[in-house]
C-alpha cells in the first residue's frame, strides 16, 4: 500500500509517498481501506518542525481517516466487516499513519458512519470537530459573547456553528479574507471583522456592545495574542488552543489582572477517554448527517499530492477542512 512518510523536516516538498506492506489487523483491532484522511493544521507545522512537540524521524503522517471494515482481527465483532466507519487515530495507541491507504485501529475505537455522512465529511468532525465540541463544553457560550478567529478555517467554522447553536448572545468572527468572513456568515456568525486591518481589536469591541466579548476562543497565537486581549471585554476569558504559539509578556499580564481577566488553556487529547470519544463523535456525526451542522467542504487531493494540500494550509489559502482520497 502507499503512505506518506516524512524522512526530514523541511517544506511541503518533503512529504514522500513510500511502499510498504499492508497492515496485519493484530487482536482486536480492524484494517480499514481509507477513502478519506483529514489533514491538519498542526501537522503542516510538524512537517516544518515548529509544533511544539519534535516528532521522532521517520514518522507516518494523518491522525484521522474514514473508510471501510475490510478485514477483522481475533475477537472483534463480524457485523463489522463491510461498515464504513471513522477511525480516529489519534485516540489510538498508534496515533500515526492516516495519509494512507489502509489503516488499523482498535475496534472499539471504530465510529460507525450514518448512512447520510461522507467519508469525508466525517474526517472534519474528528480532530477539528472534537476540539469545538470540547473546547465549548470547557469554556459554554450560552448566553456571552464570543470571538471565533480563524473563523474560516476546519475548527473556526464548527465553533461558529457550535456556539451559536449552543446560544452564544453574539458570536463575532475574525478571519484573514472577504471570502472567509463571508463562509463566516453564512454559517450564522453574528459580526465579522478581517484582522488583517489594523485596528480590528476596535471594530469587534464596537460590535460587541463596546466592552469587547466574554470569551475568545484562539486557534491562531503567536503574536495575535495581545490584540485579541484588547478585544476582551474585564473579566473576560481568554482560551488559548494553538499548542506552542505564544508570545505575552509583563504588561499583557498585568493590563489582565487590572481588568480581571482570565487565559486557559484548552488540549483535546486529556479529555478524550474510549467512551467519551465514542459518544461525542457519534453526537457530531448525527448532527452534521441531519443538516444541523454543516461540514465546511475544503480542498481533496490524492494521496500523492499530500505536499499541496500541506501548502494550501500553510499558504492560508485553504477554506474548511482539506482531505486526502487515497
Ligand atoms: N489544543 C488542541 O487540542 C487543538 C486541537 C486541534 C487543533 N488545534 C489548533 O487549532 C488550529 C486550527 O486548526 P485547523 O486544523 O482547523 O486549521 P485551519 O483553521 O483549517 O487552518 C489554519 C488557519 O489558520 C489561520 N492562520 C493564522 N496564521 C497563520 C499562519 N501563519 N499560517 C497559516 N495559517 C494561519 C488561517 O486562517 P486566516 O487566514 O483566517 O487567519 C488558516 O486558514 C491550529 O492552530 C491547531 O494547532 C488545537
Amino acid at each position: 500500500m502507499r503512505a506518506i512518510q516524512l524522512n526530514r523536516f523541511g517544506g511541503p516538498d518533503v512529504l514522500d509517498v513510500v511502499e510498504m506492506p499492508k497492515p496485519e489487523p493484530q487482536a482486536g483491532e480492524v484494517l480499514i481501506r481509507v477513502r478519506a484522511a483529514g489533514v491538519n493544521f498542526f501537522e503542516v507545522l510538524m512537517r516544518g518542525d515548529r509544533y511544539a512537540v519534535t516528532p521522532d524521524l521517520p514518522m507516518m503522517l494523518g491522525v484521522e481517516a474514514a473508510g471501510t471494515v475490510e478485514a477483522l482481527g481475533q475477537g472483534v465483532d463480524t457485523s463489522l466487516t463491510g461498515r464504513r466507519v471513522a477511525a480516529p487515530l489519534f485516540a489510538s495507541t498508534h496515533p500515526f499513519g492516516g495519509y494512507a491507504d489502509y489503516v488499523t485501529i482498535d475496534a472499539k475505537l471504530a465510529v460507525p458512519l450514518p448512512d447520510a455522512l461522507s467519508f469525508e465529511d466525517a474526517t472534519a468532525l474528528m480532530v477539528q470537530g472534537l476540539t469545538a465540541f470540547h473546547l465549548l463544553r470547557q469554556s459554554p457560550p450560552a448566553g456571552k459573547s464570543v470571538l471565533v478567529t480563524a473563523a474560516a478555517g476546519g475548527v473556526g467554522s464548527l465553533l461558529v456553528q457550535l456556539s451559536k447553536r449552543q446560544g452564544a448572545s453574539a458570536v463575532i468572527a475574525v478571519a484573514g479574507s472577504r471570502a472567509k468572513l463571508d463562509l463566516a456568515l453564512s454559517l450564522g456568525a453574528d459580526a465579522v471583522v478581517d484582522y488583517s486591518t489594523a485596528d480590528w481589536p476596535m471594530r469587534v469591541r464596537e460590535a460587541a456592545g463596546g466592552a469587547g466579548v466574554d470569551f475568545v476562543y484562539d486557534i491562531v497565537g503567536g503574536s495575535m495574542t495581545s490584540a485579541l486581549l484588547e478585544a476582551l471585554a474585564p473579566g473576560g476569558e481568554l482560551v488559548f488552543a494553538a499548542l506552542g504559539r505564544y508570545a505575552i509578556g509583563a504588561s499583557e499580564m498585568e493590563a489582565m489582572i487590572t481588568r480581571n481577566q482570565s487565559l486557559r488553556g484548552f488540549a483535546l487529547l486529556p479529555l478524550i477517554s474510549p467512551d467519551v470519544l465514542r459518544a461525542s463523535l457519534s453526537k457530531l456525526f448525527q448532527l452534521a448527517a441531519g443538516g444541523e451542522l454543516v461540514v465546511t467542504k475544503g480542498s481533496r487531493f490524492a494521496l500523492d499530492q499530500a505536499n499541496e494540500a500541506h501548502r494550501l494550509l500553510e499558504e492560508r489559502r485553504s477554506i474548511g477542512k482539506v482531505v486526502l482520497v487515497p
